[in-house]
């Protein structure tokens, strides 16, 4: 059989219409946090991303991200990044489909959209990197940058923190005052969106997780000035994901103790890309194999660059739930012909 399981976005919003965005986004976490704690270098082999970036016709993207399971399937992402894509097209910047090979025959599996998955799964990593370290207790919470990821990075921190404040900047300040709307009603807390020109150095004080999830241009950032904050500051620093591309200014990410989600990629492309591994703390999935308690306590950085291991889980727990729930297209995407050795058989 050369079955293969189309998961398109009408599928995905049934998969939560019967699930709920909660039990979704609580099941992503949890077989993120299964499988970073059982993770294995050399049961899960990831390639290092690569892809085309240009300026023509304007400033994006278009890369892939594979991971294989040894012995289990192999995933490729396909992303595009085109900031320009909200206010020009009415598209979201991040775009994405996830297929998924088995490696007995290199049959096409699934392919899924990966546009919510990527926002899902970038969320469930952060909630993670804020359960290991920020202090067990209500936090106030401070974004910069209230488009598309940041929905799903308050969504999945409300779901392993109670999030007493949220505070939001974007110089796009239309796009921080519609945040509220966006949020699943999960979360409870109103958001105060923050204004005026010293907006960038007000986002760290009264703070004790704070977000970065902007679409700053390379050589463009810091997104926030360095200043005063809490002594266990945690920030989830999302958006630097390209060389160049950083958020943070270089004074706060060098005396964090900055985390990353993938050592290479992060020295590559994340916050992490002017440092050296030597000044660099645990990645995550080591953390969650030998929890560090006393980090909570100080100040940290999650470096999430986007590890194609994500999506291998991400698109694993929905297709599970395709399954389960009978959703999903299933063609004959590829031949299944009588005669192996007859490439035409298919088409006679
Ligand atoms: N780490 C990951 O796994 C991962 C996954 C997806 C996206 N990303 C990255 O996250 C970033 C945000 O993605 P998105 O889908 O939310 O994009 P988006 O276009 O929906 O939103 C980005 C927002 O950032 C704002 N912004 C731009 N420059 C800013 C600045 N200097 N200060 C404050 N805000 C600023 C924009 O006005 C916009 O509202 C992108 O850089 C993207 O590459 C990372």
């Amino acid at each position: 059989m050369a079955e293969t399981v189309i998961c398109d976005i009408r599928a995905v919003r049934s998969v939560i219409e019967a699930v709920g965005l909660d039990r979704f986004m609580d099941d992503v976490i949890e077989a993120m946090r299964i499988s970073f704690r059982a993770f294995d270098p050399e049961a899960t082999v990831t390639i290092d991303r690569t892809g085309f970036a240009y300026d023509k016709p304007d400033l994006g993207l278009v890369e892939w991200m594979p991971t294989m399971e040894v012995g289990g399937r192999v995933s490729i992402k396909t992303v595009g990044y085109h900031p320009t894509n909200p206010t020009q097209r009415s598209m979201p910047s991040v775009m994405a489909t996830t297929s998924l090979h088995d490696t007995t025959s290199g049959r096409l599996v699934a392919l899924t959209d990966a546009t919510f998955l990527t926002a899902i799964r970038t969320g469930a990593a952060s909630a993670l990197a804020t359960e290991q370290l920020s202090p067990d207790r209500p936090i106030d919470l401070a974004v910069i940058g209230c488009g598309a990821q940041s929905v799903s990075q308050i969504h999945a921190i409300s779901r392993v923190r109670e999030i007493r404040s949220i505070r939001a900047f974007d110089p796009q300040s239309e796009v921080a005052r519609t945040l509220r709307r966006r949020l699943p009603p999960s979360v409870v807390a109103e958001v105060e969106v923050v204004d005026g020109d010293d907006a960038r150095a007000r986002m760290l004080g009264d703070t004790d997780v704070l977000v970065t999830a902007t679409s700053v241009d390379p050589d463009a950032g810091p997104v926030v000035d360095d200043g005063a904050h809490r002594p266990h500051l945690h920030v989830n620093a999302v958006g630097a994901d390209f060389p160049g591309k950083v958020e943070l200014p270089r004074s706060l990410a060098e005396r964090a103790v900055l985390v990353p989600d993938n050592l290479r990629q992060c020295l590559a492309e994340g916050e992490a890309q002017t440092m050296t591994a030597d000044q660099l703390g645990p990645e995550l999935f080591e953390l969650l194999q030998s929890p560090r308690p006393s980090l909570q306590h100080e100040l940290t950085v999650f470096d999430s660059t986007g590890w194609a291991l994500e999506d291998l889980i991400a698109a694993e727990v929905l297709l599970g739930h395709c399954e389960r729930l009978g959703l999903g297209l299933t063609i004959d995407l590829q031949p299944d012909p009588a005669d192996p050795y007859d490439p035409y058989d298919a088409v006679r």
